[in-house]
């Protein structure tokens, strides 16, 4: 009972901001790593399949238009619980059913139970609202199984930073089983609901990071005495792994949103690992062109619908609405253009999104290189890995999360 509700707790936040913020999970601290495991089974699967959770749960109640928030989300909860997991049903039903205020505690039960015998016939299909189905299929086609697939679930994914990945994963083995990754030399993978911030994480030996984020220092390739800029640099994980991988060079971290840089900065200091300077330049609105050819190397981690982090951030799904892939994609062609000046001849820009969309990753590279005859995209890669460069850029999403990189030289 006391997952559940710590869950629903976390749930709730999620559903009234639209957002799921991190700091949320510190509530499940306290519980043990089964209790933890199930409190972010029931939140993630829950937040994922909402849509077609309310749907069900709709055909159930007289007055769907009426149901207190409260027990929706038990509802959901319960629903998603039955549907999915693997709990003895008269179980969820008693947990659910306690829970619930008096006066709803029969409703409960009774759409509870009759969902419980009647779960055959629920077609719980993608979940996704049809607008975005409908653009995911066309920009997919055969890879939209594997897209619905990755978006069900997610494994932890880390860094060596101050040490060595083998030492890092010894050292680690003591609490947690962790895999080597494929593609990145230092990453690893471990299983979820495990609370890794420990004495390790504070040291700095690690951070968290997905494998197809790791690629990206590959693909950018830091050098010695190079002008690097971070031009979105979020929290600073990229921006850290450039500097990790060479130490000597100078590397530039700029985001619009301060919290993020405040979030960064402690991230930086944790791993001992600071950027030359940091900017929070307006990329859009502010006048950046003193930094004409002032870099050898920049990233773009541009804004993105992020639906390639669906299995992580199932919350993504609450905040898509029609029309914000376009508008993504005009801002990620407006910021390439901006960023291309300040590109040194002979440089290289790497663009990357966490998204599968055509509109945001090869459409935005075509539309760019069309405009630019001095623009040439190269496999970010160089042939070392076997994903498919298409002459723009390369999807992740085959072979790890939904993401993309493209790396284009100033000729
Ligand atoms: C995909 S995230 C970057 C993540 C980051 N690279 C990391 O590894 O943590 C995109 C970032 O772009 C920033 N951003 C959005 N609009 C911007 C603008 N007009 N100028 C500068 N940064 C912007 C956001 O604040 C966000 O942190």
């Amino acid at each position: 009972m006391k997952t559940r509700k710590i869950a629903l707790k976390i749930f709730d936040q999620g559903i009234e901001k639209d957002f799921l913020p991190k700091d949320v999970w510190k509530l499940t601290d306290a519980l043990d790593e089964r209790d933890r495991d199930l409190a972010r089974k029931l939140v993630y699967g829950t937040l994922r399949f909402r849509r077609s959770l309310d749907e069900t749960i709709d055909l159930f109640l007289k007055k769907p238009n009426n149901t207190p928030k409260v027990v929706r989300n038990l509802l959901r909860f319960g629903a998603y619980e039955i549907l999915f997991l693997r709990v003895p049903e008269y179980a969820t039903v008693n947990e659910y059913t306690e829970m619930a205020p008096r006066r709803f505690k029969g409703l409960v039960n009774a759409i509870l139970r009759s969902l419980a015998r009647n779960k055959e016939k629920v077609d719980i299909n993608h979940s996704l609202p049809l607008w975005l189905y409908k653009i995911l299929k066309d920009d997919l086609g055969r890879d939209m199984d594997l897209f619905l697939e990755k978006s069900l679930s997610h494994e932890l994914s880390i860094r060596a930073v101050k040490i060595k990945r083998k030492e890092l994963k010894m050292k680690l083995s003591k609490v947690v089983m962790l895999k080597e990754m494929r593609y990145s030399p230092w990453g690893l993978i471990c299983s979820q609901g495990q609370n890794l911030k420990n004495e390790a994480f504070k040291n700095g030996d690690f951070t968290f990071q997905d494998e197809s984020s790791q690629l990206v220092a590959i693909a950018l390739d830091p050098k010695k005495h190079e002008n690097i800029l971070d031009a979105c640099g979020g929290v600073g994980t990229k921006t850290s792994h450039f500097i990790q991988i060479s130490p000597i060079s100078n590397v530039f971290y700029n985001d619009i949103n301060n919290e993020k840089r405040d979030v960064a900065l402690s991230n930086f200091k944790r791993l001992g690992l600071s950027p030359t300077e940091l900017w929070n330049l307006d990329l859009l609105k502010d006048d950046v062109s003193y930094l004409n050819s002032k870099f050898d190397k920049v990233l773009l981690d541009a804004p993105c619908s992020a639906l390639g982090t669906v299995g992580k951030h199932p919350d993504v799904l609450l905040r898509i609405k029609p029309g914000d892939i376009k508008k993504k994609s005009d801002v990620q062609l407006e910021m390439l253009e901006r960023l291309w000046n300040a590109l040194k001849q002979g440089g290289t820009l790497i663009y990357s999104v966490c998204t599968v969309t055509k509109a945001e990753t090869d459409n935005v590279i075509s539309n760019f290189i069309k405009n630019h005859e001095n623009a040439k995209c190269v496999d970010p890669f160089d042939g070392r890995y076997e994903f498919d460069f298409n002459g723009l850029g390369v999807q992740l999403l085959k072979y790890m999360e939904g993401f993309y990189i493209s790396k284009i030289v100033k000729v």
